[in-house]
């Protein structure tokens, strides 16, 4: 009896403070300003339940093998100059002024790789984190974007000013100057001759004019999924896409040295191009690509000569059903249905390799002449 009327005084009283709670919220006296900022035990507490919640989630996750390649780090370093610096600051480039005013305010990284696994700077960095004004990764199908932020978060603390310069491409936007292309940001990743760097980016230098401005508007409209080109992209206008589609189909840059290839496998991935997988409902890519990927029709992207991790990577988005593109996107959609993973990697190193070794330069008029840009 004694022991009930206890408990029966002790919910009231919790019943009681919550009630004094909700009169205190409502009448406005919890601070939200940013500020006042945290106080010590609330700062702890919330990076205390963003810990453990960031631990768990990442339990699921199976980092891939080559989390630490080098094309990696340089894919992700101009977004990182876009997209992060501004709030996390970098070697070299400070934080803008506003993020300082941030509760919490945005720490710098050079120490998050020692204090996050692999797996959990992937949960961080493609999902965000709730209540602070760190965003979440603005493609969430492309979780090979978010492994390559994830390359870039583990390279930087041994990075300084001029590694940082060069890998995110302040430097060589430096050195171009006033043109359009370095104005409009792309000569960052993509140089004035949109060559691919080694496979951090896909070839753009001497693609089709049509599709490229086709894709980068499907990029900024929201049509193609990618984070890293859908920041790149947004506000500009169609006419300057225009502009620069017409100035990188005019571009002719060095081809990367051919990576050593299977001949078997390059056979393979031959007679997929030309013939298809009939019985996989595969149909010949040369059909709308052009002998090996090198004559396409209009609208429809050379393929040959193109990066093969980034041909692979497409495929591998089309047949998960996540590339998206333009209204003809879905005969991707069904001809990347059929194939397996071996026949992705032959498919993309025949292509890669271009029709008898004829890559990109090879295959298009005009030689190596680079018409200028606006
Ligand atoms: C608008 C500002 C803002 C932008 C832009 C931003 N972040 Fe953050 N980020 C934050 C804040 C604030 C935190 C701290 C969150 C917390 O501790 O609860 C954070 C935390 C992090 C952390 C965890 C750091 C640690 O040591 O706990 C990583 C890693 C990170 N951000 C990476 C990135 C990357 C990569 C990008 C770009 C794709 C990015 N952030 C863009 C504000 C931002
Ligand atoms: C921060 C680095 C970065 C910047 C800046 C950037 N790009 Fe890209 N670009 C990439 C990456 C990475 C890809 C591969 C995209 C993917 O996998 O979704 C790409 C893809 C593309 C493609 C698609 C190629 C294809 O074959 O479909 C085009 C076209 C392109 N970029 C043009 C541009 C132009 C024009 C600009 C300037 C407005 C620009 N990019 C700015 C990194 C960048
Ligand atoms: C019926 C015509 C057609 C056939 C057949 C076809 N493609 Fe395509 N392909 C397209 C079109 C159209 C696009 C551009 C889609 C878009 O982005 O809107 C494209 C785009 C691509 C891209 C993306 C290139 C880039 O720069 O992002 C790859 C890779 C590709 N195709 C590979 C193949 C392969 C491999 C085959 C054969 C197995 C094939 N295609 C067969 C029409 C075709």
């Amino acid at each position: 009896m004694n022991r009930r009327i206890r408990l029966r005084h002790l919910l009231y009283g919790l019943g009681g403070l919550a009630a004094a709670a909700l009169v205190a919220l409502w009448a406005g006296l919890m601070p939200v300003t940013a500020s006042s900022g945290h106080w010590r035990i609330t700062a702890w507490f919330l990076h205390w339940v963003m810990q453990n919640s960031v631990r768990t989630d990442a339990l699921f996750v199976e980092t891939p093998a080559e989390v630490d390649d080098p094309v990696l780090v340089r894919r992700a370093a101009g977004h990182f100059e876009t997209a992060c610096r501004f709030c996390h600051g970098a070697p070299g480039a400070p934080a803008g002024p506003l993020p300082f005013n941030m509760t919490p305010r945005p720490p710098g990284l050079e120490h998050a790789a020692d204090a996050w696994s692999p797996a959990e700077l992937f949960r961080i960095v493609g999902h965000g984190i709730k209540f602070s004004g760190m965003p979440a990764w603005p493609a969430p199908a492309r979780d090979d974007e978010v492994w390559a932020m994830v390359a870039f978060l583990r390279a930087l603390p041994q990075m300084d000013a001029a590694d940082y310069a060069q890998l995110s491409g302040r430097a060589a936007t430096a050195d171009a100057g006033d043109s359009l292309p370095a104005r409009a940001g792309c000569v960052a990743c993509h140089g004035t001759d949109g060559g691919s760097d080694g496979g951090a980016v896909p070839v753009i230098g001497g693609q089709r004019t049509d599709y490229l401005a086709a894709t980068l508007i499907d990029f900024r409209d929201g049509r193609r999924d990618g984070g890293i080109m859908q920041v790149a992209t947004a506000g500009l206008d169609d006419d300057t896409i225009a502009r620069l589609a017409r100035h990188y189909a005019g571009q002719r840059p060095e081809p990367d040295p051919a990576a050593h290839a299977d001949p078997e496998r390059l056979a393979q991935g031959a007679a997929i191009i030309s013939d298809g997988m009939p019985e996989a409902r595969v149909p010949a890519c040369s059909a709308c690509h052009g002998a090996g990927g090198a004559d396409p029709k209009p609208g429809i992207p050379r393929l040959a000569g193109q990066d093969a991790g980034y041909l692979a990577t497409q495929l591998h988005l089309w047949r998960a059903g996540t590339r998206g593109g333009g209204p003809r996107a879905e005969v991707m959609t069904r001809a990347a249905s059929g194939l397996s993973d071996a026949d992705i990697r032959a498919v993309a190193a025949a292509l890669a390799r271009g029709e008898k070794g004829r890559g990109y330069r090879d295959t298009l008029p005009g030689g190596t002449a680079a018409p200028a840009a606006d």
